[in-house]
């Protein structure tokens, strides 16, 4: 590969940089290290890059920052955070914060979902719930369980067990067969469903395919079935009218567990804390990570049922650890320092409610793009949208080209595939919106 460097100006003392060393995740590096978008600073709604230029954050980031970036509290929290204390074991010892996030976090959560297991990403929060559902059922004497169900198109992070449940081909198919006994129910984008803004009236019979699963496998040998309330990474799949009750109803019939995975519909992404309250259906286990601290700490968590918990540990012999699980980060105080300053934020100034308010304009500027003769679908619901565009060469080619273009006309968001994923921060004023459906308009019309 040729050598490549970038001279950093947003400096009184411009320097030069080598790009060589750094492996980027998910990302075309050749594509870019030959022509490097670069973010240095962050405020409210706008990034901006080393050319000293704003964009507007249209993606939160990547799904993370929900009440804007540079939010004071939380850096000041963090900072007091490791002043007073920096690391602490999580085995064996614990510190006041972690049981206060905890506590907030379970006052925000459905149902009784009040036991909280932190973790240190989406993906590991994936992978806890995996082991979580296993371990529930070997502890109430039904060990055979340890089938999982999930869903074409779905992502549930990189590791080995949310591989496995993943849907997408591309982020299976150059690591092996990964998991056995994983059971991929049909995705839920229709036809028929194009265009719909919110809930699409087809596509509640597709909870059946569970049902198929249950006959074909065995209710006795499927643990959890796996389900992202709007499947977010492979484009805003927004589930049918109905369908997540279907799915809870069969789950509940065959003694399945059911787990969301909210790490990006949690914290305001719908309307309300979380998509299981959007849709009035209440999951046994539910994963969140992103706007747990509004993306300023890496940090994840899994919410889990009291009955859950309760058989789990109550299977211990007393005196021995309940579930042999956990990561040195788990619970690290700066991340739930930043968790309580960020849970703070969203209460006070009321963010999932204003972002519900803010959702039928910013749906209204997404649906005002459906002319544009490059626009093949629109989807989206609460402040989450995407703009799918028709192919062009390879799957995902145009997708890749309307995301740079758009950096370069001043818009930050994240594509996958052929599809612009929309969820701008919820403090995003009105005058945002605009600016956003502006650039796409303008950006739209020349791919
Ligand atoms: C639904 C879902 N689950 C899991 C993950 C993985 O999270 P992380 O990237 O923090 O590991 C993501 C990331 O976007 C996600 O959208």
């Amino acid at each position: 590969m040729d050598h490549a460097e970038l001279t950093l100006r947003d400096q009184p003392e411009p320097r030069q940089i080598s790009l060589d060393e750094y492996w980027m995740p998910f990302t075309p590096n050749r594509d870019f290290k030959a022509d490097p978008k670069m973010v240095v600073r962050a405020e409210g709604m706008y990034y901006w890059n080393d050319r000293g230029e704003k964009l507007v954050d249209a993606s939160s980031g990547m799904f993370c920052v929900n009440a804007g970036h540079g939010r004071k509290e939380i850096a000041d929290a963090v900072h007091r955070q490791l002043s007073e204390l920096d690391f602490i074991a999580p085995f064996l010892r614990g510190h006041p914060k972690q049981f206060e996030l905890a506590q907030r976090v379970a006052e925000l959560t459905p149902g009784d979902l009040n036991r909280i297991f932190f973790v240190n990403s989406g993906s590991e929060a994936v992978d806890t719930a995996m082991k979580v559902a296993l371990a529930y059922h070997q502890a109430r004497g039904q060990g055979g369980r340890n089938m999982f169900v999930s869903r074409e198109r779905a992502y549930h992070g990189v590791n080995f067990g949310g591989v496995a449940l993943s849907g997408i081909v591309n982020n299976r198919r150059k690591f092996g067969p990964t998991l056995p006994g994983i059971a991929h129910m049909r995705h839920t984008h229709l036809k028929e469903n194009y265009f719909v803004r919110g809930e699409g009236a087809h596509g509640a019979e597709l909870a059946e395919d569970l049902q198929r699963f249950v006959a074909l496998y065995g209710a006795e040998n499927i643990a959890a079935c796996f389900i992202e309330p709007i499947a977010g990474s492979t484009g805003v799949l927004v589930p049918p009218k109905g369908y997540l009750k279907r799915v809870r109803e069969i789950c509940d019939q065959h003694g399945i567990l059911l787990v969301f995975d909210e790490v990006i519909c949690g914290f305001g992404r719908t309307g309300k804390a979380f998509a299981a309250q959007s849709f009035g259906v209440t999951p046994d286990i539910m994963t969140m990570a992103k706007g747990l601290t509004n993306g300023a700490q890496p940090m994840g968590a899994v919410a889990i049922s009291e009955r859950i918990h309760d058989t789990i540990v109550a299977a211990a012999q007393d005196g021995a650890i309940e579930f042999f699980h956990g990561y040195t980060y788990s619970g690290h105080p700066a991340p739930c320092a930043a968790g309580l300053a960020t849970l703070d934020i969203y209460r006070k100034e009321g963010l999932f409610e204003r972002g519900a308010a803010l959702s039928p304009y910013f749906l209204d500027g997404i649906w005002s793009l459906k002319d544009l003769p490059a626009v093949a679908d629109l989807r989206g619901y609460g402040l989450f949208a995407a703009i799918e565009v028709h192919p062009a060469g390879a799957p995902g080619a145009r997708g890749h080209l309307l995301q740079k273009k758009l950096f370069d006309n001043g818009l930050h968001l994240k594509t996958t595939g052929d599809s612009a994923i929309l969820a701008p921060p919820l403090i995003a004023e009105r005058s945002h919106i605009d600016m956003i459906v502006d650039c796409l308009r303008k950006t739209l019309a020349t791919i």
